[in-house]
């Protein structure tokens, strides 16, 4: 489907790996200039490269959610470099399995860091400068275990509610402002940061890693996971003028897991 991307100048948080990537590759597709943002350099090297080959123009931004500093430096370097920002997707991120009784006040820390403040701060700067312009998008990539939490996922579950309330907030605030701001709620998806998180699972439910993976994919009445190039399609046509009347929405991609009405 064309989403009208020519032109845009999208970031993508975490665009190195998984979800992250698969999005950059759509917005290359739609020539579209990416910005994409990872702490491994050499990765995201490795994956500019790779969308340089197909055409794309992308620059890349070494930025940690742990520093402050260089959520500031995002949209700064990307609107010296490609020009003013159409789309935020706020993606970066890990998963935070575990046993809640064994989780240290230092973690409980990182996540609120990692998951609310960086995004949100990193959002306030996108959105100041798109309200000069009259006109952007925001996507926070969520999961729908922010909406129906499981007692693996404890703080990370209390840290996404968050999130998919300051997603209703900034779209009623930046409405009037030509903006929107929406959430993807993600089901399971196989990318590395699911494939690292089986381990833990495993422990968590007695089971082999293997088992593992066939109990999360049997969690989701489709009975696999999904493809994460399935979550992108979600979260362009989002960013798009194609969802211009789409606002403050948290719409699931999930192979139907999310149950409630
Ligand atoms: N896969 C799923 O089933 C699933 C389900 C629900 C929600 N999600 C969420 O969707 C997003 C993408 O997940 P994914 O499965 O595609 O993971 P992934 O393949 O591991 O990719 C994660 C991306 O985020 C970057 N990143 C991780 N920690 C970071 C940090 N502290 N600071 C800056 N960048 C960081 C990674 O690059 P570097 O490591 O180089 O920094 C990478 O580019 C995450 O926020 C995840 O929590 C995924």
């Amino acid at each position: 489907m064309d989403y009208e991307l020519d032109g845009k100048i999208a970031v993508v948080t975490g665009g190195t790996s998984g979800i992250g990537l698969e999005i950059a590759r759509l917005y290359a597709k739609g020539r579209a200039k990416v910005a994409i943002t990872g702490r491994d350099e050499k990765k995201m090297a490795g994956v500019a490269e790779a969308l340089r080959d197909d055409g794309a123009e992308v620059l890349e931004i070494q930025a940690d959610l742990a520093n402050l500093s260089d959520m500031d430096r995002i949209i700064e370097e990307t609107e010296k470099n490609l020009g003013p920002v159409d789309i935020l997707i706020n993606n970066a991120g890990r998963s935070y399995l575990g046993d809640f009784f064994a989780t240290e006040p230092g973690l409980w820390e990182e996540i609120l860091k990692n998951r609310i403040i960086s995004p949100l701060y990193l959002t306030q700067k996108a959105l100041s400068r798109m309200s000069e312009r009259g006109h952007g998008a925001v996507v926070f990539m969520g999961a729908v275990i922010y909406k129906e939490p499981i007692p693996e996922n404890v703080m990370a579950a209390a840290a996404g509610g968050g999130i998919l309330s300051a997603t209703k907030a900034l779209a009623k605030l930046m409405a009037p402002k030509g903006i929107r701001v929406n959430a993807v709620l993600l089901g399971q998806f196989d990318t590395p940061m699911l494939r690292r998180g089986l381990k833990t699972y495993a422990k968590l439910h007695g089971v082999s890693v293997e088992d593992a993976g066939k109990l999360r994919a049997s969690q989701n009445p489709t009975g696999r996971l999904g493809d994460p190039a399935e979550a992108a399609q979600l979260a362009v046509f989002l960013s798009s003028d194609a969802a211009s009347y789409i606002t403050g929405a948290l719409v699931p991609v999930d192979g139907g897991r999310a149950w409630s009405i």
